[in-house]
């Protein structure tokens, strides 16, 4: 294909905020750079692009992240990694909830889960979420994204003038799902990030805590930070600041983790569901 000539590329945003489906795409096959930069942008524009109808082997999978960035290492000390992940190549994880010997065989197995930011616990968070859908249940299981760039964008004045310049403080649980459920591992990771995060590429500000990660602001005693915190994620979680991602095996989404958040809707148990991740190395976040 001529690089200046891209292929039909259709976008089609999905909500008013956050979203688009990609169409006119075969991932399987290796992409034009004039494919490669209009990916992207379309990227940059929509916070989470969307293919459907993907068949990727795990070596694509790897080749289409490479197409945003650098591949991001596993957060999660190999000690605590499933037993799924033997069947990995390094980079990828295995969101599961199929159970071998009773133990699931993947992380982030079960149920709902509360809006985050992919690795922010970390001092250097991965720019973006990779996930492509091997198996889905019959109902449920929803991914639901939020538009931090809406939230910034929108947020009162005078709570925007309060918090900006702060830093908040984040902490997590590898494998955790709701804030402090004990579910996780005993492995952790924390850091400190600003607030109001700019993006690298599009300069645009995002609200950047979360309910499930953000524990505290810094400079501020816990009683007062609560309910600032608590008034942000509220704000941040506005149904119409949200695109919902109803799955179909097969599609392969890229998400942002510099300006949005995710949360994962409740599915049944008994159902199985079999996801592959992988992740786009970020660099240090300016203070
Ligand atoms: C993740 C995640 C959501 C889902 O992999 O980081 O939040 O729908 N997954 O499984
Ligand atoms: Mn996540």
């Amino acid at each position: 294909m001529n690089v200046m000539n891209p292929s039909k590329l259709e976008v089609t945003p999905l909500s008013p905020h956050i979203g688009a489906e990609l169409r006119g795409l075969d991932l399987s096959k290796p992409l034009s750079e004039a494919d490669v930069a209009a990916i992207n942008k379309a990227w940059l524009d929509h916070i989470v692009i969307v293919f459907r109808g993907q068949t990727l082997t795990q070596e694509d999978h790897l080749r289409v992240t490479s197409y945003f960035g650098p591949i991001g290492k596993l957060g999660r000390p190999p000690k605590f990694f499933p037993p799924g992940f033997k069947s990995l190549l390094p980079g990828i994880m295995m969101i599961s909830n199929i159970r071998e010997n009773g133990e699931p065989i993947g992380a982030l197995p079960d149920g709902e889960m509360m809006f985050h930011h992919d690795m922010i616990h970390h001092e250097i968070p991965h720019d973006g979420t990779m996930l492509y859908s091997l198996e889905i249940p019959t109902y449920g299981g929803d991914t639901l994204f939020a538009s931090g760039y809406a939230a910034y964008d929108t947020l009162d004045p005078a709570l925007k003038a309060k918090l900006e310049g702060k830093r908040a403080r984040h902490f997590y649980n590898y494998g955790s799902t709701q804030r402090g459920d004990g579910k996780g591992t005993e492995a952790h990771a924390e850091s400190v990030h600003p607030i109001f995060r700019t993006h690298d590429k599009t300069g645009r500000k995002s609200t950047y805590v979360n309910r499930l990660m953000t524990v505290g602001i810094e400079g501020m005693s816990d009683a007062e930070s609560a309910p600032l915190l608590e008034a942000l994620f509220d704000h941040t979680e506005k149904p119409e600041f949200v695109y919902r991602h109803k799955w179909k095996v097969g599609d392969l989404l890229l998400w942002d983790n510099r300006s949005s958040t995710h949360a994962r809707d409740d599915f049944p148990a008994d159902q199985r569901r079999l996801m592959l991740r992988t992740t786009v190395a970020g660099s240090v976040i300016p203070a």
